[in-house]
């Protein structure tokens, strides 16, 4: 099946939500992806390695839960290594070089090496992932991503008897990230999982959404998508990923501890200490929702936290 798009379509309605779910049939074949011209040639490669019949997988989603705008998807984010307004990313991330680019994988495993991200997209196909996303800041965003399970990635270089957590870390470069300049943060931007929590299925590396490849906003080229926990969980633009024998220090914790614990689960019943956790506000809606444990994912992995404090372990 060859579908071409029509050359009078705005970008605006290409990239509407109920234009894209319509058109994702086509976008999931190699021909309907060439014919969109919507993905690179990698992620093409990638795809196309699978069949056109590959269905892409579609976790976790709520039938009641509409899409977010893809507008809103790259308009509205935090990536404070381009500035702290929400529209810093979108307007600065432009003078960002997201190829050639390489992911040291070190530490506790039996295969430590560098990877160019294209290896790893085409060593690991990428499937689409529809997952709902929670900022710590109580805004919420259904995002379709197009990734691969970290765990894949992690079985292939086997990690060690002592490794016990996966550190990740963001490419440092003032040059291409002004916030960098500034001692906003600790840079560079630094997250961690339990070995656990990094095997596990819904966990991924996402390289793009909508169907297309990441913007620089997004995390270019490639970012942690932990569905279950509060978004600053998902680091961006990573170059390193180190399994270690205890757990790292992520820069959240690192900058306010009491506000911001390492496991980051998302709980309506512990709350910030300066808002609620209980509601959120999904962009674009104005009435706000009941948020729920780990995000609604708890049938998932609730099983992870059993018999931990979740309150002190916040
Ligand atoms: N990663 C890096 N390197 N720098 C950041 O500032 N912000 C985090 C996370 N990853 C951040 C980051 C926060 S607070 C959120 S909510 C998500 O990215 C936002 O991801 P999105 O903009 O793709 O929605």
């Amino acid at each position: 099946m060859l579908i071409r798009r029509p050359p009078d379509i705005p970008t605006r309605e290409i990239t509407d939500e109920r234009l894209y779910r319509s058109r994702r049939d086509f976008l999931r074949s190699t021909a309907g992806a060439i014919a969109a011209g919507a993905l690179s040639p990698a992620l093409l490669a990638a795809c196309g390695g699978r069949g056109a019949e590959a269905e892409a997988e579609t976790v976790g989603l709520a039938g009641q839960d509409e899409l977010t705008p893809f507008e809103d998807v790259t308009t509205y984010n935090n990536f404070y290594e381009f500035g702290t307004d929400k529209s810093d990313p979108a307007r600065k991330g432009g003078s960002m070089r997201v190829r050639p680019w390489t992911v040291a994988i070190e530490g506790e495993v039996a295969k430590p090496g560098e990877y160019d991200v294209d290896e790893l997209i085409r060593l690991f196909p990428p499937e689409e992932h529809v997952y709902r996303m929670r900022c710590v800041e109580a805004w919420s965003m259904v995002i379709p991503w197009f990734g691969f399970r970290l765990g894949d990635l992690l079985k292939h270089v086997e990690p060690t008897g002592q490794a016990k957590y996966v550190e990740f870390t963001t490419l440092l470069d003032p040059e291409q990230f002004p916030g960098q300049k500034r001692r906003i943060l600790d840079w560079p931007y630094v997250e961690g999982l339990r070995l656990d929590e990094a095997m596990h299925p819904l966990t991924l590396l996402s390289v793009g959404l909508y169907g297309k490849t990441l913007l620089p906003q997004n995390g270019a080229p490639i970012r942690l998508v932990v569905p279950w926990k509060y978004g600053f969980k998902g680091i961006k633009s990573i170059v390193r990923i180190r399994l270690v024998r205890s757990q790292p220090r992520n820069t959240w914790q690192i900058s306010a501890p009491n506000e911001y614990g390492f496991y980051a689960n998302v709980n309506p019943e512990v709350d910030h200490p300066r808002w609620s956790q209980a509601t959120e506000r999904r962009i674009g809606e104005f009435r706000r929702r009941k948020t729920l444990p780990f995000n609604g994912y708890a049938d998932q992995v609730a099983s992870l936290y059993a018999g931990m404090d979740l309150r002190r372990n916040f």
